[in-house]
């Protein structure tokens, strides 16, 4: 079976079937994920502080998120790999912006590559048009950006007009310029229901929310926060695991079974006549 493709993503959001995303940082994540069904994997830049001990996405390097984006896209058969393109690794220059985003698909083998744009951000717009033309499959993301958390001051929701967010009608011109430009999807991350819902009535593209209400054409969630594997719980996300205690109970009873002299037992050494492994 060959992985996702933009038409394939466009039949399911023409027939109206809610599209899947999920972020991974690694190969035995990123299998797992496959295996359950996503439609598409997100290699984000929220890597920098759920999988890179950093305490934001700022920090992440291109040559970082290169290593974690081929990671996954060894480990994955079946869904579309999008890799996240980190803080200033475009707009910077137009030919810089080309070259990152090309060795996310020549080196890492990502399939897309996604990008923010802030409310009325003519430059990454332009990014988005040269890529497209290019051949390099873009999805964009407004709403709450990351990058420009130092300008936005913290996570406030975006879509109500007031002095930390941006107005509904700036994100529906901003997501219909990205369209426009040629994404052929557009992440909607922490905005008002209404927002979410005004957007996707104007595109012709699939949105999907995180944070972004019921009216949208598919979801996308951090994996580590999916997995119980973060040290906060958000109220746009849900956890479906806690694998912070599987893995806890899994070592302290290493941690005892080799106190004990339990581990390795007779079943786990080797001797000289029988040395297969
Ligand atoms: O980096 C990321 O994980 C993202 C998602 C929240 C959409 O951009």
């Amino acid at each position: 079976m060959s992985r996702m493709s933009i038409p394939d993503i466009r039949e399911k959001y023409e027939n109206g079937e809610n599209l899947t995303m999920l972020t991974a940082y690694d190969a035995p994540i990123a299998r797992q994920v496959d295996n359950g069904g996503v439609d598409m994997i997100l290699v984000g830049d929220s890597a920098g502080d759920n999988h890179l001990g950093y305490n934001d996405t700022i920090p992440v390097t291109v040559d970082e998120a290169l290593s974690l984006t081929a990671s996954v896209d060894r480990a994955v058969e079946n869904a579309m790999v999008i890799a996240d393109l980190p803080f200033l690794s475009y707009g910077s220059s137009m030919e810089e912006s080309v070259k990152n985003a090309g060795r996310f698909m020549k080196e890492a083998r990502a399939d897309a590559v996604k990008l923010e744009t802030a409310p009325s951000g003519k430059t990454s717009i332009k990014v988005i048009d040269r890529l497209t033309e290019l051949g390099i499959p873009v999805m964009g993301h407004i709403g709450l950006t990351p990058q420009r958390m130092n300008q936005i001051g913290g996570g406030y929701v975006q879509g109500r007009g007031d002095e930390k967010s941006a107005t509904i009608e700036a994100l529906i011109e901003t997501a219909e310029q990205i369209e426009e430009a040629g994404a052929f999807s557009l992440v909607l991350e922490a905005v008002t229901e209404e927002t979410g819902k005004r957007v996707t009535e104007v595109v012709d593209i699939p949105t999907i929310g995180i944070g972004a209400g019921r009216h949208v054409d598919g979801q996308v969630l951090v994996i580590t926060d999916v997995l119980g594997l973060s040290e906060e719980s958000y109220r746009l996300s849900k956890q479906y695991a806690d694998l912070n205690s599987v893995i806890c109970d899994a070592v302290e009873s290493y941690v005892d079974d080799v106190q004990e002299g339990v581990f390795p037992a007779s079943e786990n050494v080797f001797d000289a006549i029988d040395e297969e492994g």
